[in-house]
């Protein structure tokens, strides 16, 4: 027997009108995406005209992109769907009334993560801009990285609230989470596989017929709205315990006088049928907008629907855990730089410290939640004088990044790589010394970028996460 919602999504027809919420990051390519489509006749990116983000409707109406860095094949596909007029970007959102299919993408973060309170609001606000002009037979998506639970429960709240209509009746619900990185966003789009969670058959299939056109390389992997959300949020969860669990060994590589990045070739090397011992990086510590929240995101969900279920949650779950290991990472920092200076005959009042990388990510200029942040903050409280350097962050971060070494690094007591910027690896150790202008400066690496030996060869006491076979090398005087 067909159901209701598939009546509803018959009389409508094929999707052909497409409304995507949220111009960022995730919404600009996806929106793009869908306007290169031959079936699909229309795309309405919708923005709302903040004074923050307003800029963008001009822009991206102007075929131009509105993000930061490098992000290739994007800006063309602006101007060519912008120019075929299969795109256009608005703030009226009355045209949602138009849309056989509206996905959201819109930021979800922590305000503060320790209480485990995300800032939901700009997504309820476009909920309700959505239930507000929804139209019977319309298939709504969440593709923000959202708790666990949000779809089946406040999204269709929000949704039927606004528009009296019922999920799973009248109007089809989905998540289908993006799993992009920022420099690749088409191509992540296209290439990686989709996850598509309907809260009912019906709803998985309209979005399957949403998503499928666009992927070249990509599958379909088709779930429940929960189990979508949780794929998500664990696959973020996960990748930052692997950097946690490689942050721990380092640490206690230290402890021993032994070379993490021996014992982790050693580990990689088990190779083997059901043998998996993919380990990562260890390093100065973990930024970004998506793995200093995901965590928080995963771990809501379950203390929200496990109830009273008897586990360890919140701080305490091995998730938790990581995050406390990943967030420490800038402290033992800060600790290695005060041995350094100590080593040096120093302290770090009065020290004069030159930071290089503020970005949390090697050769980019994003800078959201970075590591370098709270090791700034410490060196200050600790009565040091901290100068920045980092050739991409353009934007005003709220401290003086330079771009001018020299500058940086004169007078330096203690020179501190923070990001595995590419120019940081060509650093020539005689320059640097002859530019701090001290015969025993003190360097630490917090990315493994450097050769220990070259840089103590040239009268440095160095410093390396991870490197207790370096960290106590003999200082001549
Ligand atoms: N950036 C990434 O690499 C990435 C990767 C995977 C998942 N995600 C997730 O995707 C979501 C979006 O992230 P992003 O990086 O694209 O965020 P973003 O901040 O770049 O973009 C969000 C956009 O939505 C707009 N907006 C907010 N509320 C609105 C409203 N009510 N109506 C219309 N527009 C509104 C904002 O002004 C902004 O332009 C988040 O949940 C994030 O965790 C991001």
């Amino acid at each position: 027997m067909t159901s209701l919602l598939q009546s509803q999504i018959d009389r409508r027809g094929s999707i052909r009108t497409i409304g995507v919420i949220g111009m960022g990051y995730v919404g600009i390519p996806a929106a793009v995406l869908f306007a290169d489509v031959p079936q699909f006749a229309k795309v309405y990116g919708f923005q709302r005209a903040s004074p923050s983000s307003g800029y963008k409707i001009e822009m991206l109406n102007g075929g131009k992109l509105p993000l930061k860095g490098e992000e290739p094949g994007l800006e063309d596909l602006i101007k060519k769907t912008v120019d075929a007029g299969t795109f256009h970007c608005t703030a009226d959102f009355s045209k949602i009334a138009d849309c056989d299919a509206v996905t959201l993408a819109i930021q979800t973060p922590f305000a503060n993560p320790k209480d485990l309170i995300p800032d939901f609001r700009p997504l309820e606000e476009g909920l309700r801009q959505t239930g507000r002009y929804l139209a019977e037979g319309t298939l709504v998506v969440l593709e923000s990285t959202i708790t666990p639970g949000t779809t089946t429960g406040m999204a269709r709240e929000i949704l039927e609230e606004e528009s009296g209509l019922a999920a799973g009746v009248d109007f089809a619900l989905a998540h289908a989470p993006e799993r992009v990185m920022v420099g690749r966003l088409l191509k992540n789009i296209r290439e990686h596989d989709r996850i598509v969670g309907g809260i009912d058959d019906v709803s998985t299939r309209r979005a399957i017929e949403l998503y499928a056109p666009v992927l070249t390389l990509g599958r379909i992997i088709p779930m429940t709205a929960t189990a979508a959300e949780v794929t998500k949020t664990a696959e973020n969860a996960l990748r930052d315990l692997q950097i946690a669990a490689a942050n721990q060994l380092a640490l206690h590589c230290e402890a021993m006088g032994v070379n993490v990045y021996d014992v982790r070739a050693g580990v990689d090397s088990l190779k083997g049928d059901g043998i998996t011992r993919a380990i990562l990086w260890p390093g100065a510590g973990v930024g970004g907008h998506c793995l200093t929240k995901d965590t928080w995101h995963l771990e809501r969900g379950a203390q929200m629907m496990g109830g009273d279920l008897d586990y360890p949650h919140g701080a305490d779950s091995i998730f938790g855990v990581a995050r406390a290991i990943n967030d420490f990472m800038p402290r033992h920092m800060a600790a290695l730089t005060e041995a350094g200076l100590e080593r040096a005959g120093k302290s770090l009042a009065g020290a004069k410290v030159a930071l290089l990388g503020w970005a949390f990510i090697k050769n980019s200029g994003d800078a959201r939640n970075t590591p370098a942040e709270p090791f700034y903050d410490l060196m200050q409280e600790a009565g040091a004088t901290v100068t920045v350097h980092d050739p991409y962050v353009e934007d005003d971060v709220g401290i003086p990044v330079e771009t001018d070494f020299d500058q940086v690094l004169a007078g330096a007591d203690a020179v501190v790589v923070f990001t595995g910027h590419d120019c940081y690896a060509s650093l020539d150790p005689a320059r640097v010394k002859q530019v701090t202008g001290h015969s025993r400066p003190v360097i630490v690496d917090g990315r493994n970028v450097l050769d220990p030996d070259a840089f103590i060869a040239a009268g440095f006491v160095y410093k390396g996460i991870g490197r207790g076979d370096k960290n106590s090398h003999p200082v001549d005087g």
